[in-house]
């Protein structure tokens, strides 16, 4: 290594340290590792591709634009973490040593907080549109236990891919809140998810196209369960066949996780009602873990 080679990398690394060091008298102990953390692995991943000015000009300009299309409805924050698989490492980190749970996956941007109450057996599609799809289950607990009045939140796009506050409108279709009943068991009316792509007419689809990434998700409905005594479920179910299970543009699908819908073209429903064109039905339980004491 040359002279100039050596001055040049203890003049980084003095840097790291100091910038390590302004950090020391942090009073909150997690917050004091959490950013010599940040330091030490920022710090080393400039060193290691040689950052440019220019390509720290063009990250600035990224984070930027992610920032000016970011509003109460477009998190383009999340979408980042979650293309760089971020959201789903979290997840993996956080979750329950359970392993008889249901696993979890994403949340995504679509959970809207007041989705309306549905009946058990009622329609949480309200107009959405695609084939009505019967979804049943039990929500249980590791045990094999039923788990009664736990909340059932489900929400999904239509078979055009989009959710309903995607829609200039103002609608509300595609989502509802049930309550399990006496066994545990669930059920209600939705149509098929499809697959659809996730916003990508900002900074992260230009990131996904400029790495010949593409922006699909594979069809899926969203749960959240909420039971006392239970850790909150945030899940989804996939479509098996689903052509982009293999590569979801935010990493979240589990094998667990993928289930079989049925197509019934004859049959009645399980509540005597003959949906035109046709039914599909998935079958799913939702299996909470214990809450998480520590
Ligand atoms: C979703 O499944 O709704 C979603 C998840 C992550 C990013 C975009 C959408
Ligand atoms: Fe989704």
């Amino acid at each position: 290594m040359s002279a100039e080679h050596t001055i040049a990398t203890d003049r980084e690394h003095a840097l790291t340290a100091e910038v390590l060091a302004s950090f020391d008298d942090t009073p909150d102990p997690r917050l004091r590792e959490v950013m010599h953390s940040l330091v030490r692995h920022l710090h080393a991943f400039a060193r290691e591709i040689r950052l440019t000015e220019r390509e720290w000009q063009t990250a600035i300009e990224f984070l930027t634009r992610a920032g000016h299309i970011t509003d109460d409805r477009r998190q383009e924050f999340i979408l980042l973490s979650d293309v760089l698989g971020l959201s789903m490492l979290t997840v993996a980190i956080n979750e329950p040593a359970a392993p008889a749970a249901t696993e979890s996956t994403v949340f995504g941007p679509f959970f809207v907080d007041d989705a309306p109450e549905i009946p058990l057996g009622g329609d949480i599609a309200r107009g959405a549109a695609g084939l009505a799809c019967y979804v049943s289950g039990r929500v249980r607990s590791v045990a094999g236990e039923p788990i009664v009045g736990a909340r059932i939140e489900v929400w999904e796009a239509d078979a055009d891919g989009f959710y309903d506050v995607q829609y200039p409108d103002g609608r509300s279709a595609g989502r509802g809140r049930l309550i399990s009943g006496a066994e545990g068991e669930y059920r209600f009316w939705s149509v098929l998810p499809a697959p659809y792509p996730i916003p990508h007419d900002g900074p992260v689809g230009k990131l996904l196209s400029a790495t010949a990434r593409g922006p699909m998700r594979p069809a899926h409905l969203h749960f959240m369960v909420t039971a006392p005594e239970f850790r909150t479920l945030i899940t989804h179910i996939f479509l098996a066949g689903d052509p982009y299970l293999d590569r979801d543009a935010v990493f979240g699908v589990k094998e667990n996780l993928v289930v079989e819908s049925l197509y019934h073209s004859d049959t009645p429903a399980p509540d005597g009602t003959h949906p035109q064109g046709g039914w599909a039905s998935i079958t799913f339980d939702l299996v909470l873990a214990p809450h998480d004491r520590t």
